[in-house]
């Protein structure tokens, strides 16, 4: 298996030596594979990245975007040219299922099928004068060189999201992967700038760890040198981003955790609910941000619900992410490491279902339909949690790997309390045939995000993709709605009347007859 050698890239330049050390990036289903020998960058590196995206955005955005959707359309073609090579990096990086790799992949070309034709769009609007002789217009600016910080559970399609309207906008984007998807994203990166044909300087990517890279965002800032932050990831780094972004007037775009509810109702259809859940729960590992944290159950079909999803979860295949599997590995050590800890908040006041035991699989703590050797690589037991309640800090709180707690109702009322309790509001789900339900409860759920007879996870790449509370402060990725991410509206008033017109004051107005009555 081949194995790259990956180094930041700034200007068109991959930059020589490590200043933030070296890492290996493994295959997290068999840690003996090397998939990318990775030299990060301090934080200096990083504000070197953010000045050659300042110093390349103005000549990028004198670019008509009609050609800038073009470079979209040459990335969109090569990447789709290129989708089961890249996928396939996908899963021997992080070890997300072939075909959900390759899905990943398509959500790339969807964003891109997108947005090339945004670059003919890119709307502003004629706005008729209160005044004569005056015509008023808006036009849409890019907001300038953009930070992006991703995360690697989605390796890929989400930094699409942010990448490809920011370039066709007319921002240069420095780029902030996770480090253990670094093979993925420098195959990105590659792809991209083949593909795009994008001048140097427009797109650079930058290797580093967590703090160093705030370390170097905060320099970045404070030098003038970034203009807008996007970042994909926990609630409490996000927290921490939007108040430095704060600091310098700025809005970041946050994509943050979610610990997503899922209602069965007395009228859903249970078959439909459990491949839902399974797939909601446990896919990528349950390590999506809109992986399901919680069935609500109808009393009166909980134990119908319950009994069915922990045969389906005790049946389920995991193992080698290239077999028929539900899920692989964990990301990365640290998430099989941080899901442990998340295992220690069952109680005694629980019922665990859904495998022959929990935390890491291994020869003395094994699973039935194991496919593959689990001690090859980061491997954990899908596990269900019965009777969880707020307070219950399972209940309460994101647990980010493959952990589905169940609760139930009696009233609607409740249900929507029970979804909105942890004070996340990403994405939500309800299962029911009737669609008063379904509408009360889209009205009552404070996610961003909500499916009727489908999982949390699964969104389409053209819909407003986002959360409140926890999970974001509002910003919206995706489709016509993440373009107020990355361009300002710009108010223009032209006067050809050849004297000063006052607004509000040289109005002219016509005589009502307030009198008049039929
Ligand atoms: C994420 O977990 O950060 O809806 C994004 C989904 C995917 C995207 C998830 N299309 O699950």
């Amino acid at each position: 298996m081949d194995q790259r050698t990956v180094s930041s890239v700034i200007a068109g330049r991959p930059v020589a030596g490590a200043p933030g050390g070296r890492i290996r990036s493994t295959n997290p289903a068999r840690l003996d594979e090397v998939v990318a020998d990775v030299a990060l960058g301090d934080a200096a590196l990083l504000v070197t990245a953010a000045r050659a995206a300042r110093d390349a955005q103005r000549a990028w955005a004198d670019v008509p975007a009609p050609v800038r959707g073009r470079a979209i359309t040459h990335i969109g073609r090569l990447v789709e040219d290129n989708k089961q090579a890249l996928a396939a990096l996908v899963t021997r990086e992080i070890g997300k299922p072939y075909p959900e790799a390759l899905g990943e992949v398509q959500e790339i070309i969807d964003t891109c099928d997108f947005f090339l034709g945004e670059g003919r769009r890119l709307y502003g609007q004629t706005v008729p004068s209160e005044m004569p002789d005056k015509q008023l217009f808006t036009f849409r600016n890019p907001v300038g060189a953009v930070a992006v910080i991703t995360a690697g559970n989605f390796p890929v399609a989400v930094p699409s999201w942010y990448i490809v309207p920011a370039l066709l906008c007319g921002n240069t984007v420095v780029w902030k992967p996770a480090e253990y998807s670094a093979a993925v994203a420098d195959a990105f990166h590659e792809l991209f700038c083949r593909g795009g044909g994008l001048p140097p300087g427009v797109f650079n990517v930058v290797y580093a760890d967590g703090p160093t890279t705030f370390a170097g965002l905060e320099q970045a800032l404070d030098a003038g040198l970034i203009d807008k932050v996007g970042f994909t990831g926990s609630s409490e780094v996000g927290a921490r981003i939007g108040e430095l972004a704060g600091r310098h007037l700025q809005s970041a775009c946050l994509e943050l955790g979610g610990k997503n509810p899922m209602v069965v109702t007395a009228s859903a259809d249970i078959d439909l609910a459990v491949e839902g859940a399974l797939f909601g729960g446990f896919g990528t590992a349950g390590q999506r941000c809109t992986s399901l944290g919680t069935v609500i159950c109808h009393e009166s079909v909980h134990d119908e619900f319950l009994t069915r999803f922990a045969e389906a979860t005790a049946a389920a295949a995991v193992g080698d992410p290239f077999a028929d599997v539900l899920y692989g590995p964990m990301l990365d050590i640290r998430f099989a490491e941080r899901f442990e800890r998340f295992l220690a908040w069952i109680g005694p006041q629980h019922k665990v279902m859904g495998s022959s035991g929990i935390g890491r699989i291994t020869a003395a703590n094994p699973r039935a339909r194991f496919v593959g050797d689990p001690e090859a690589g980061i491997f954990c037991h899908p596990t269900i949690v019965d009777g969880v309640r707020p307070g219950d800090e399972i209940f309460d709180r994101e647990t980010f790997g493959p952990l589905v707690g169940v609760t139930t109702y009696r009233t609607l009322d409740q249900a929507v309390e029970l979804a909105n309790a942890p004070g996340y509001g990403l994405s939500s789900s309800i299962y029911t045939s009737d669609a008063t339900e379904a509408f009360r409860f889209r009205r009552g759920v404070s996610a961003g995000m909500v499916s009727v007879n489908n999982s949390t996870s699964g969104a389409e790449a053209h819909l407003p993709f986002g959360g409140n509370g926890k999970s974001g402060n509002g910003s919206r990725q995706s489709g016509q709605w993440v373009l107020d991410q990355f361009t300002r509206w710009q108010a223009l008033n032209w006067d050809y009347s050849g004297r000063l017109q006052k607004a509000q004051m040289d109005v002219a107005e016509l005589t009502p007859d307030r009198d008049f009555r039929l």
